[in-house]
């Protein structure tokens, strides 16, 4: 027996669908709210208690700190799969046979050239321009070299948009970071894997040859694994909003990167560092900082603390900071930002200010300890997010089109002046 909602209003009831998804999440189905009730509409800002669409890409639980692709936990994918492999799960929902991923990468590889005018645009930012800024109006300047990939109505021609994108946003990620730093901006090695050819794109020295050291792929292969996708977050949301109206693949992915800039969002794994830095420049006093966080008339916040949906550990947080002692370990690194990070968490873990609001670390408060051990700029921090979001965001774009959803148009409630007459200018 399907269950129901009853709602009263104004000496009415009436009773609406209940749907149950496959881990027993319930929603109240209010499709039809408004029309049933004569103009009843819902309040929800931040969207804290409304679900947006029905997906089969990620599951987690807040409660209990699980986070699932395609029903694989983050654990096993993390310690166990390529972030090529993962993508493809995210994307088409299943794990690929080597044949299927050899063809994928073999697609991609296919569509790895940037057209050598976009170089023009990239000239015309300064080297201070932030590089997600420099990254979202790159992604979106790609469509105009790149047509085809904007009115995609069937599914081989969502898979041409959706390879060339896997194909050309690293190479934009590596011309991104090596104008920063006037390096030449150059192509990959199609004769290394899809993480370690990113690696060689960003870092290769001119006058050098570049050996990728497995211990830093196996780093960064994690972490990009581990920000692949994460549900209806703020970019993610932003990704299926600006899908709906059709705007194609390559812009929709280019306003998630303006969304995840924000350093409530992905911004926060560059303000993580920053605040760290801040804590060791003041003698590392974490204490004081701990209050800072407390005081409600202080704007400071624990960068990386806290979480809309996770009331308990972020998953990704516990298996990034035990890759953080371990990557910094093996490449010999010492890092004293990671011990105040430590002792911010472990006072933070005993606060009842903390505990009662059940703020824990989540992916951003370790996840910059190692890009920077990678030798990545702390700037570049949130693009790596991104890189590793790239996937996430093409497997809801593509779900959401298959799926048809309708054009996302919320609607409000106002609370502005009611009607009033036009004053003429020598009478206001
Ligand atoms: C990501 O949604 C996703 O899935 C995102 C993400 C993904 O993979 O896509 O997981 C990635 O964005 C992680 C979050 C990164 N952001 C930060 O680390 C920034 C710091 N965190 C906060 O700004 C905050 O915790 C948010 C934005 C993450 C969540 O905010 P909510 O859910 O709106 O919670 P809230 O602001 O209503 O806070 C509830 C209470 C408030 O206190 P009271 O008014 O109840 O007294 O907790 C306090 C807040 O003041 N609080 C914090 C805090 N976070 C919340 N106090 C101090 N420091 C913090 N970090």
């Amino acid at each position: 027996m399907s269950k129901t909602a009853i709602l009263e209003f104004d000496g009415k009831k009436y009773e609406f669908p209940v749907t149950e998804g496959t881990e027993g999440e319930v929603a109240v189905k209010i499709d039809k709210l408004r029309g049933e009730t004569g103009g009843l509409i819902t309040l929800d800002p931040g969207y804290k208690n409304t679900g947006s669409c029905e997906s089969a890409i990620t599951f987690l639980d807040g409660e209990k700190g699980i986070l699932r692709y395609r029903g694989y936990t983050i654990e096993e994918l993390a310690e166990k799969a390529s972030f090529l492999e993962v993508a493809y799960l995210l994307i088409f929902g299943e794990l690929p046979t080597q044949e299927k991923l050899d063809r994928f990468y073999k697609d991609i590889k296919g569509q790895s050239h940037v057209d050598e005018e976009m170089k023009k645009i990239l000239d015309g930012f300064p080297k201070s321009a932030h590089p997600m800024g420099v990254l979202s109006s790159l992604t979106n300047a790609l469509i105009a070299f790149n047509p085809s990939s904007v009115n995609v109505d069937s599914e081989e021609d969502m898979y041409k948009a959706i390879v060339k994108l896997l194909a050309k946003f690293p190479v934009l990620v590596a011309w991104t970071l090596r104008k920063r730093q006037g390096q030449p901006l150059d192509y990959g090695d199609g004769s290394l894997g899809y993480v370690e050819n990113i690696l060689k794109m960003m870092f290769k020295q001119p006058h050098e040859t570049y050996e990728v050291d497995p211990v830093v792929a196996a780093a960064l292969n994690k972490l990009l694994i581990l920000h692949a996708d994460h549900e209806q977050n703020c970019s993610t949301s932003t990704v299926r909003m600006v899908g709906s109206s059709h705007a194609g693949l390559f812009a929709s992915i280019s306003a998630g990167i303006s969304a995840l800039w924000g350093p409530l969002h992905g911004g926060a794994n560059q303000a993580v560092i920053e605040m760290l830095e801040g804590i060791k420049n003041d003698g590392g006093d974490t204490h004081k900082y701990m209050e800072k966080a407390k005081d409600k008339n202080d704007p400071f916040r624990l960068m990386g603390f806290g979480h809309r949906v996770y009331k308990n550990f972020d998953p990704r947080a516990r298996i990034i900071k035990k890759a953080a002692d371990d990557v910094l370990g093996k490449l010999g690194v010492e890092d004293p930002v990671l011990d105040i990070a430590k002792g911010l968490e472990k006072e933070a873990l005993e606060d009842s200010y903390f505990v009662d609001r059940k703020l824990y670390p989540n992916v951003d408060f370790y996840s910059g300890i190692i890009y920077r051990a990678l030798g990545i700029p702390t700037e570049m921090f949130t693009v790596m997010f991104a890189l590793g979001r790239l996937p996430g965001w093409i497997s809801q774009w593509r779900e959401m089109r298959l799926r048809k959803e309708p054009i996302g148009r919320p609607r409000q409630v106002y609370i502005g002046e009611n009607q009033r007459a036009y004053v003429p200018m020598d009478q206001r």
